[in-house]
C-alpha cells in the first residue's frame, strides 16, 4: 500500500506573487497547496500605504483561480515616511498581518527601504502596542561587510537594538540561513519568530557555486556554509514553535536570472511540499512537518489553523521543471534530488 501523510492545509508565511501576468502565472501554485500566505510587497512602486495594500488584495482575488480557496495576508513596505495611523487602520481592517522591514539596497526592489532606523521608531512604538508583527529582511547592507556575514551582523548591529528599545514589539526574522540567527532566534521570547525557506534547507554556497555558477540557487540571503545548513535543518525539524515555513518563493523570468548582473530568487511554490516532505522524512522527522508548516506560523500570527487538510502520498510527482509566463520561462527550483512525495 502507498505510504501517505496527512496534515493540517499548510500556509506560507512569506511568499513573492509580483503582479499583472507574473501574478496569474505563479499564484495557482501556491494557491493549490496553501490555505494563506503572506504577500510581500516589494512591487514597483512598493506597497506602502493601506490604500495600496487593499488595491494589490484586490488584485491578488482576482487573478485567483475560479475554484481556489485562498487567503492573502497582506504587508505593508515600512520606509521612513509610513504613517503610524495608517498602519493602524490597516491592521484594525484585518487585511493587513505584518509590516515588512527592508533595509534599503537590501534585495530586489528594496530602494525605497530604511536608511536610517531611527526614523522608524513611531512606527515601530505603535505596531507594538497594537501587536503587529514586523517582518525583518535581516542583512545589513555596508559595501564593506561580506556578503556571507551580512545576516549575522544585523542581528547585532540592527535587530537586536531594535528589539531593546522597543519591548513588545512582535518580529519575524525571515529567511534565516545561518547557525547565530537560530542561536539569536533560540535565546529570545515568544515575541520573536524565524521563517526558514524550502531551498536554505536543500542548498549551501557550494551548490552556487562549485563545478560552476548556478544562477537559479542565486538569492538573498544567500545561502552558506554547510554547517548553517545543517543548524537550519535541525531547527525546522526540531518541532520548535518559533520555527516555521516562508518559501520566499519569489519568481524571475529566466531571462532575468541568467544576466550579467541576475536577479536573486528561488521559485519554489510548486514543489515545497513535495520537498519538505522529503526533507523531513530523511532527517526522521516527518511527524513535524505538520508543526512547521500548518501549525505554528498561525499561532505566531494568531489566527486558527486551518481547517482542511492536505494529503501527500509516497509517489514520484511529475513536475514542470519550467512554468510559462507571458513575461517568459520561470524555472522551478531544482532540489538535485529525486521527489519521493506527491499532493495528492
Ligand atoms: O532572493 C530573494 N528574492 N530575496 C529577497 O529578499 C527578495 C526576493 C525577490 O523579491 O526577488
Ligand atoms: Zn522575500
Amino acid at each position: 500500500m502507498t505510504e501517505t501523510l496527512t496534515i493540517r492545509r499548510p500556509d506560507d508565511w512569506h511568499l513573492h506573487l509580483r503582479d499583472g501576468d507574473m501574478l496569474r502565472a505563479v499564484l495557482p501554485a501556491t494557491a493549490a497547496h496553501f490555505a494563506r500566505a503572506i504577500i510581500m510587497p516589494n512591487l514597483v512602486p512598493p506597497v506602502v500605504t493601506f490604500a495600496q495594500a487593499r488595491a494589490y488584495h484586490a488584485r491578488i482575488l482576482d487573478a485567483l483561480p475560479q475554484d481556489a480557496d485562498f487567503t492573502p495576508l497582506m504587508t505593508l513596505y515600512l520606509t521612513e515616511d509610513t504613517d503610524p495611523d495608517d498602519v493602524a487602520a490597516a491592521a484594525e481592517s484585518g487585511l493587513v498581518h505584518a509590516v515588512k522591514l527592508y533595509p534599503a539596497g537590501a534585495t530586489t526592489n528594496s530602494a525605497s527601504g530604511v536608511q536610517n532606523f531611527d526614523s522608524i521608531r513611531a512606527v515601530l512604538e505603535r505596531m507594538a502596542e497594537i501587536g503587529l508583527p514586523l517582518c525583518v529582511h535581516g542583512e545589513v547592507t555596508e559595501a564593506e561587510i561580506d556578503i556571507f556575514d551580512r545576516e549575522a551582523v544585523f542581528i547585532d548591529r540592527v535587530l537586536d537594538p531594535i528589539r531593546r528599545a522597543t519591548p513588545g514589539l512582535r518580529v519575524v526574522m525571515e529567511h534565516i540561513t545561518t547557525r547565530n540567527a537560530v542561536d539569536y532566534a533560540r535565546a529570545q521570547d515568544g515575541t520573536l519568530a524565524a521563517t526558514i525557506t524550502t531551498h536554505h534547507l536543500v542548498i549551501n554556497r557550494n551548490h552556487i557555486l562549485a563545478g560552476g555558477i548556478k544562477p537559479h540557487y542565486y538569492c538573498l540571503p544567500v545561502a552558506k556554509r554547510e554547517e548553517h545548513r545543517l543548524a537550519l535543518r535541525a531547527a525546522a525539524t526540531s518541532g520548535e514553535p518559533r520555527f516555521f515555513l516562508g518559501t520566499d518563493s519569489a519568481p524571475h523570468t529566466d531571462a532575468n536570472k541568467l544576466l550579467p548582473c541576475g536577479c536573486a530568487g528561488c521559485f519554489t511554490a510548486l514543489n515545497t511540499m513535495s520537498i519538505l516532505a522529503q526533507v523531513f522524512e530523511d532527517d526522521g522527522a516527518l511527524d513535524k512537518l505538520e508543526g512547521f508548516t500548518s501549525l505554528h506560523g498561525p499561532a505566531f500570527y494568531r489566527l486558527p489553523v486551518n481547517g482542511d487538510d492536505i494529503t501527500l502520498e509516497k509517489t514520484a510527482p511529475t513536475l514542470p521543471a519550467q512554468i510559462e509566463t507571458a513575461e517568459g520561462p520561470v524555472t522551478v527550483f531544482d532540489p538535485g534530488f529525486d521527489l519521493k512525495w506527491r499532493v495528492v
